[in-house]
């Protein structure tokens, strides 16, 4: 079992000593945190790279977001803001004979349900239809076939745009997005779904509207433990099990009537005030492995708890996640209270002095207007460090590795 579980006395204790730490500063400007990511959430990546942005017909953005603007506020906007980065940003470059990188401006996961998620079948045939459009248009698709084109698909398992796992495997990657770079949210280790060489970054969560609910620093952390969200998904999933792989369903079956665990399916209106107030931030995975709850712990200095095995985290070459999260296996969810209470106190009090570091929560944050060091610039980071590009992405005249008619005869419908 290998930690040792400590008395409740000594968890209080905890929350007492570690309420004073809270108070540290917040604001602070780009304070170096010790650790692997010395100097790499710095990095400045202008003069490291150029842009070129493909002017699409509306269709594929901006009359999507015209008819649904809940697309600016959900978990997936980072495609829209993305693109309203980059055609203001210092690496946009107009002639596209001295690109680097390629971008498509198509807003995937912008074509809601009723209840604001995105259509899962509706996405490829998009994502289709935009890399036609530009593979017929401008000659730079087929010079390399994507190889030198990233892509923002922001979707629950990225490009294979579904909710569901299982589906999501099923379908795999689009195929002619094999070559593309991948800048996406999902990232799970050796998962069909996440291609070599993928940018693995954060969801979207509104930064003015978190900065509007920031408390008073000095305020104590009273809450040991602190979760909202669901613990089962009846209408997609009414047997359990599947959703989040049951491990949701095991943090509220064993620890419901823990008084050191604060969960409940109610989202209050003081949500983000209680993670404030919280020192473990419970993040498990839900139909994906991410969530925004990852970035709202960072942001609210709240320990975030990751549960979600084999998961890849955003920026996870820059960002020092082993020492500002703690990390439990799905099948070790039922000894969750016997592992956070016996964090030794100097552990809990380091992991929350990082966690106050500014640079690591700028870099989870898609910020309008944009500021140094945030995710738009870390996605670019992750575009220069893949320059130069290799020998294989250039192919010769007239060759072709992409298969136009592969995969799911469904997602072949023209859009
Ligand atoms: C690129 O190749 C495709 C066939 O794979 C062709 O239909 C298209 O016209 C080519 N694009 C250009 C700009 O020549």
């Amino acid at each position: 079992m290998g930690r040792e579980r400590r008395p409740w006395a000594a968890a209080v204790a905890v929350l007492l000593v570690a309420s004073c730490v809270a108070a540290a500063p917040l604001q602070q400007k780009h304070a170096r945190i010790s650790g692997n990511a010395g100097g790499v959430l710095d990095d400045d990546p202008v003069g490291k790279l150029k842009v070129f942005v493909y002017e699409m017909p509306r269709k594929y953005n901006q009359n999507l977001l015209a008819k649904d603007s809940r697309c600016l506020t959900h978990m997936f906007a980072a495609e829209i803001f993305m693109h309203q980065f980059l055609l203001s940003s210092a690496v946009r470059t107009l002639d596209p004979e001295e690109a680097d990188w390629f971008y498509t401006p198509v807003y995937t996961t912008c074509d809601l349900t009723p209840q604001g998620f995105p259509l899962p079948f509706r996405a490829p045939r998009i994502m289709r239809s935009a890399i036609k459009y530009v593979a017929t248009t401008w000659p730079f698709w087929n010079r390399t076939e994507g190889a030198d084109h990233f892509f923002l698909t922001p979707h629950d398992f990225g490009a294979c745009f579904h909710y569901k796992e299982e589906r999501a495997m099923e379908r795999g990657i689009l195929p002619l997005l094999r070559r593309a770079t991948l800048v996406q949210t999902f990232g799970q280790r050796n998962h069909v779904c996440l291609q070599d060489g993928s940018i693995t970054i954060p969801p979207y969560a509104n930064p003015h509207k978190m900065q509007t609910h920031l408390i008073n620093p000095g305020t104590p952390r009273s809450i040991f433990v602190y979760f909202r969200g669901l613990f089962y998904d009846m209408g997609n999933d009414p047997e359990g099990g599947y959703y989040a792989r049951g491990a949701r369903a095991s943090v509220w079956e064993n620890f419901k009537d823990n008084p050191l665990f604060d969960i409940s399916t109610e989202h209050p209106y003081t949500y983000y005030e209680d993670m404030q107030r919280a020192i473990f931030c419970l993040c498990p995975l839900g139909w994906a492995p991410w969530s925004p709850r990852l970035v709202e712990a960072v942001v609210f200095g709240c320990i975030p708890v990751i549960i979600a095995d084999d998961i890849v985290l955003p920026f996870s070459d820059a960002i020092p996640w082993e020492q500002i999260s703690v990390f439990v296996a799905e099948k070790d969810v039922p000894r969750l209270d016997s592992i956070l209470t016996s964090i030794p106190l100097d552990d809990i009090l380091r992991r929350q002095r990082l966690l106050a570091s500014d640079s690591v929560k700028q870099a989870l944050l898609f910020h309008q207007p944009t500021r140094p060091g945030d995710a738009f610039h870390q996605i670019l980071n992750g575009l220069a460090r893949k320059l130069p590009h290799g020998k294989g992405v250039f192919l010769q005249p007239g060759e072709k590795v992409l298969d136009w008619n592969a995969g799911l005869e469904s997602d072949l419908k023209p859009w």
